[in-house]
């Protein structure tokens, strides 16, 4: 799960997949593209949104994006062009750019829509951002289910 800072969609979608799938043998991790916030818990509003829904984020650390996640990752979800872009600007082989997907593709193939980043907004935009979030990890859920 890729995003900017990794201390708010991010975060959020690492946990809510890793919740959805604790009884599947599955590795769920996030990372940022931007070196911003590296070492740093999660936003508190996504903490407190993660938590609203029974959910621990809080031991989560931000880290940065690099090439060696694309050895050691099957699928890369991002979740805007942006994150996209920096993403696919460190792929070096065919094999690297098809792991990178936006997330909200999941719910609406195609369309390339963004989980709009709720960094500089209110409190609504953490709620929008968790369910689109918790929708899309539900198919990649199923997603996982039907391929293991
Ligand atoms: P995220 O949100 O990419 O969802 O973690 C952001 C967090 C921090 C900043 C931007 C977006 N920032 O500019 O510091």
């Amino acid at each position: 799960m890729v995003c900017l800072g990794n201390i708010c969609r991010s975060p959020l979608a690492e946990g809510i997949l890793a919740n959805k799938c604790k009884e599947l043998d599955v590795f769920v991790d996030s990372a940022g593209t931007s070196s911003y916030h590296i070492g740093q818990a999660p936003d508190p509003r996504s903490q407190c949104i993660a938590k609203k829904y029974g959910i621990d984020i809080s031991n989560q650390k931000a880290r940065h994006f690099q090439y060696s996640d694309f050895e050691s990752f099957d699928i890369i979800y991002v979740m805007d062009s942006s994150n996209h872009n920096n993403v696919i600007a460190l792929a070096k082989t065919e094999t690297d750019r098809e792991k990178v997907k936006l997330i909200l593709n999941e719910i609406k193939p195609e369309m390339n829509s963004p989980v709009l980043d709720p960094y500089f907004g209110g409190d609504q935009g953490f709620e929008t951002a968790y369910q689109l979030l918790d929708q899309a990890c539900e198919i990649i859920k199923t997603n996982i289910e039907n391929e293991l």
